[in-house]
């Protein structure tokens, strides 16, 4: 018998009197003397499926080997079901056991588990309801992403993840060497000899595909890249990853307005989706969780962003201290916005997403385009509801002088980005473009709190398990 997906079975009626072929997971099984009740899911959707086991039709054997967590193959006739809670159920004519899983030690039982027990069981925690709603919706956001740039004429374009260069310049790399970490050969001096290293050089894990989408800009017109990043800041927070997932656009003939632009777009066409693609898993997710979280999405959706510089959003942080507001952090011109900064501009003084310019370039990277008052540069930040920062970037500095100086001021090695500071010298343009962090993407379509919830094997200090 052909199998069905329990997501069809509930949602097409064309099955309901037909046999039927089901597999799935245990959820719950429970009885009476005659008859059996197990709740069944597949993977396909939040949907559970009840299967019926009459006791006169099914072994009483193979009936109490089947528990919470058992893999199981059923053949029967969907039906509409008589009881509460679901609207079909399959009257089963027989049940294989694929595999089972002992009570005493299968880590998944019915009883609620907290979200840090479940991230010990990582290996296991697709198989509950709520991570497979959001892994659905992590995959529908990247399938989305694709979509929106696709249709729009951007080419994805693939960006080494080992590298020479600290795109960030903020030294916070994951080295990547096939040296004796013990006893590394040395030069005459006494340093390390990376000469005789893999690639003849340092190398390091990438902490962005910014630089490389650039040459790609400058050819290409408009490009995206989509991959996992690096970096081995010491943040144990809920919304940072020591391995995360990127989106960078980069385009030329972009100013900072078409920028923002295409920003803004972008995140509202990737809420737009999760509502209305994955509408059965958000709302899931906001009845079980967070039942702010549908208003929250439709609210981004249909708002124009605020746009102000750092400068405006300086002043209104100082005014919010002159009338009482606590920050853990000080403000003044010249700060880098804490999240606590950043949240309150965001949810208690504009009340909807904010995009932040004209950085002092102090706190920003060496490639943003540097202003005519000599001290901002023109990134821009995009600021969320309960996540902060979940884009960030900048028109970037085509004049070569400026830039080199800029390399310098900082103490990036020019020899070592020759290959970039060509895009300067050999028809420069003006370009711009963004990071999206996909994981804070994803933590604010599903409402979870913690960014270790969003992606399968999070990676975090102290932690690299599984
Ligand atoms: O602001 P960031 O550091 O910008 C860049 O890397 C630029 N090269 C982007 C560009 O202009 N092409 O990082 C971009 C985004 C942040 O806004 C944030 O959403 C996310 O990446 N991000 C992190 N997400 C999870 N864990 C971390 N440790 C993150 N660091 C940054
Ligand atoms: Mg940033």
């Amino acid at each position: 018998m052909k199998r069905v997906k329990i997501v069809d079975l509930v949602k097409e009626p064309k099955y309901i009197g037909q046999e039927v072929n089901v597999k799935g997971w245990v959820r719950t099984k429970r009885g009476s003397k005659y008859v059996a009740f197990i709740s069944m899911n597949d993977g396909s959707s939040v949907y559970n499926l009840q299967i019926v086991a009459d006791k006169s039709k099914i072994d009483e054997e193979l009936l109490k080997k089947i528990t919470t967590g058992a893999c199981l193959s059923v053949d029967g006739k969907l039906v509409e079901s008589q009881g509460k809670g679901q609207t079909v159920e399959v009257q089963a004519d027989a049940i294989e056991i694929y595999g089972t899983a002992d009570p005493d030690t299968y880590p998944l039982q019915k009883k609620e588990h907290t979200f840090e027990f479940l991230r010990e069981v990582a290996h296991l925690r697709p198989r509950t309801n709520t991570f497979g709603a959001v892994f659905r919706i992590r995959h529908n956001m990247a399938y989305a992403i694709h979509k929106y740039f696709h249709d729009k004429g951007f080419v994805y374009f693939h960006t080494p993840l080992i590298t020479a260069s600290d795109a960030e310049g903020a030294g916070q790399m994951f080295q990547v060497t096939t040296l004796d970490v013990a006893n590394p050969p040395r030069t005459e001096e006494g340093a390390v000899d990376y000469s005789q290293d893999f690639f003849g050089q340092e190398t390091n894990l990438t902490v962005s595909g910014q630089l490389e989408g650039e040459l790609a800009a400058m050819g290409l017109g408009e490009i995206y890249t989509f991959g996992p990043t690096f970096r081995a800041e010491d943040s144990n927070t809920p919304r940072h990853l020591a391995e995360f997932w990127m989106i960078e656009p980069e385009m030329a003939f972009y100013d900072n307005n078409d920028n923002m632009d295409l920003a803004e777009d972008f995140v509202k066409y990737l809420i737009h989706w999760a509502l209305t693609e994955c509408a059965d898993d958000v709302q899931f997710l906001n009845d079980t969780y967070d039942d702010t979280l549908i208003e929250r999405l439709q609210f981004v959706d249909n708002q124009r962003f605020a746009r102000i510089t750092y400068t405006e959003g300086v002043e209104v942080l100082e005014q919010a201290i002159k009338d009482g507001v606590k920050f853990e952090f000080p403000v003044y011109w010249g700060c880098d916005l804490a999240a606590e900064h950043e949240r309150y501009l965001v949810e208690k003084h504009y009340k909807k997403p904010v995009m932040v310019t004209d950085y002092p370039k102090e706190i920003k990277a060496f490639y943003m385009k540097q202003n005519e008052d000599g001290k901002t540069v023109r990134g821009m930040d995009v600021l969320f509801p309960r996540i902060g920062e979940i884009m960030g970037g900048s028109e970037r500095e085509a004049d070569l002088d400026k830039l080199t100086k800029r390399c310098e001021e900082v103490g990036i090695p020019l020899e070592a980005m020759n290959w970039y500071l060509d895009t300067r010298r050999f028809g420069a343009c003006p370009h711009s473009g963004f990071g999206l962090g996909f994981e804070r993407l994803v933590l604010f379509v599903t409402g979870m709190s913690n960014i270790r919830d969003v992606i399968p094997f999070p990676r975090t200090p102290k932690n690299a398990n599984f």
